[in-house]
């Protein structure tokens, strides 16, 4: 492991969705010990760490995000022994490992919750979530506002007893009330439980949820179905100030930790906020480490709002000491490969309604990922971006497992296409996903033979190789990693920014192939060069 004490400033970090990575039993699901069994493969790739979507036990109807206990493993996925194993896997192959931190909601399954519905109305069990009486008169039949869940509907659902709980995701993800002491001690323990088992951090799932205003106000901008929440400002429940103070507590005890062997324990913040200001207050010295920019996986593929992101976010977050933290896929979003193979206005349609180009996506995702990993600070990815793989946008509805689906009344699918199992060798599914020729939980298309890690492995000209060559580059180059860059304005339809000592990353968004600078060497193109030429959509990494 990277002995560097701020790590995560330059860290490389790998997510795997640990249902669809790697399947060690042959059931179909992916698990702990498949994880350990591709951990020499992502030593080998070059990152840093990996993240580790949750593992927890759920019933996995939000695949994960709805814990049933902070504390175990799902017995889909393995046990805690598998987990220990892997962790300490991991570190003798120089790999640190995050998992997820899911403080806002847990599952139905929760015993605490559980607990809370048998307790009934007005017993204190129940004060450890939101439950209050319905609008509408004395029956309470309406719910106690108008809040809407992120995944459609309305934000509350009601009990036998006639009382309601709210979730802001999924009806089976009701959420905590963290003005209650106990949730806040309740964490702090989750939080050293995994401490003690030697995990170096946590991503936390929406880290600006956790803090609601109890007055229950209506919001002022209705949300509009499909889009994002308009957060800011003085939204009722979400990115409020008060949400500072939980990760001020949960930095003390990471801090804690930082003084053991093994360097600094780390947070990395999902918070869809916006301006970057906000988002910056999470970074702040006393809070988080790090917070994906989502502001820049969601730009369009071209110079000038790609620069705009660059700018606005690395000001605010250099404005309060932090490091940037880039991203382009996640299991959340339309692989980037699909989402660049299309117009730039129709990048994030819906599954299935505007075909992508995906030989265009693919060699924009190429240059991309010289981008992401030239620009200063971390980086993310996500399973399968090493592999070029695209959305899969055509599963049988009766396959769609995301939650969204049936709350948009079947009329949005989801997320389901970037989570299907990753194919690793193998003509036909399920590609080595696992032993034998069990299908995985979503089915892979056959024209997937063409990107499984043993068909790239050797292939100079794969995506594969492509990311394993930067990975090593930015391993070496003392210029890549955390720092500044300086922007070279070379023409209108390319970025060209300089990292010193002597690195220069060009990228040409333009449809005309452009001269590349005067420099010494290459040291990698996402497309062929010649003579000193970067056609359209192509990215190049120059030592000068
Ligand atoms: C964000 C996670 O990334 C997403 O997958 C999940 O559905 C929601 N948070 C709710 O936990």
């Amino acid at each position: 492991m990277s002995d560097v004490a701020e790590w995560w400033r330059s860290a490389v970090v790998y997510q795997i969705y640990p249902r669809s990575f790697a399947d060690s039993d042959g059931d179909g699901i992916g698990d702990v010990n498949g994880i350990r069994s591709k951990l020499p493969y992502l030593a080998a790739l070059g990152i840093d760490a990996i993240w580790i979507s949750p593992w927890y036990p759920s019933p996995l109807l939000d695949v994960g995000y709805d814990v049933a206990d902070y504390r175990g493993i799902n017995p889909d996925f393995g046990t805690l022994d598998d987990a220990d194993a892997m962790i300490a896997e991991a570190h003798d192959l120089g790999l640190r490992v995050l998992i997820d931190l899911v403080p806002n909601h847990c599952s139905w399954d929760h015993p605490w919750f559980k607990a809370a519905l048998a307790a009934g109305r007005g017993a204190p069990e129940r004060d450890l979530f939101w439950f209050r009486e319905g609008a509408d008169g004395p029956q309470g039949s309406a719910p106690p506002n108008g809040w809407a869940g992120s995944f459609g509907g309305s934000a509350w659902e009601r009990v036998d007893d006639g009382q309601w709980y709210l979730h802001l995701f999924d009806v089976s993800q009701p959420d905590w009330n963290w003005e209650h002491p106990a949730v806040l001690e309740e964490f702090d323990s989750i939080l050293r439980f995994w401490f003690d088992r030697g995990i170096d951090g946590f991503r936390i799932d929406v880290a600006d949820s956790m803090s609601k205003d109890s007055t229950l106000p209506e919001v002022d901008e209705p949300r509009v179905p499909g889009q994002p929440a308009n957060k800011y400002p003085a939204h009722p429940h979400w990115d409020r100030d008060e949400v500072h103070d939980i990760h001020r507590r949960w930095r003390r005890i990471a801090d804690e930790y930082s003084e053991q062997p093994g360097g600094a324990r780390t947070f990395v913040a999902e918070a869809w906020v916006s301006p970057p200001a906000r988002l910056a207050r999470y970074l702040r010295p006393d809070e988080l480490h790090c917070a994906f920019n989502f502001d820049a996986l969601k730009a369009p593929w071209d110079a000038r709002s790609q620069r705009r992101v660059i700018d606005n976010s690395t000001e605010a977050i250099w404005e309060v000491g932090a490091s940037a933290t880039w991203v382009l896929s996640n299991h959340d979003t339309i692989r980037h490969r699909t989402r660049y193979g299309r117009d730039q206005g129709e990048a994030s349609a819906p599954a299935g309604t505007v075909d992508a180009d995906l030989a265009l996506g693919l060699r924009r995702a190429r240059a991309a990922a010289l981008l992401e990993l030239a620009l200063p600070g971390g980086a993310y990815i996500y399973q399968g971006d090493e592999l070029g793989l695209p959305e899969v946008e055509d599963l049988p509805a009766e396959v769609l497992d995301d939650p969204i689906w049936e709350h948009s009344g079947r009329q949005i699918r989801g997320r389901d296409g970037c989570r299907v199992p990753m194919p690793w060798s193998g003509t036909e599914a399920p590609f080595g996903f696992g032993p034998g020729a069990a299908q995985p939980w979503l089915p892979q298309p056959t024209s997937w033979a063409e990107f499984t890690v043993a068909a790239q492995d050797g292939d100079p000209a794969s995506h594969l190789s492509l990311y394993r060559a930067a990975l090593q580059i930015r391993r070496q180059h003392p210029a890549l990693g955390d720092g500044r860059l300086e922007w070279v304005d070379l023409a209108p339809d390319v970025l060209c920014f300089e990292r010193r000592p002597g690195f220069r990353c060009v990228v040409n968004f333009g449809v005309d192939p452009i001269e590349l600078p005067a420099h010494r060497r290459m040291l990698l193109a996402s497309v062929p060069v010649e003579d000193g030429v970067l056609p359209s959509d192509g990215a190049a990494w120059l030592s000068m």
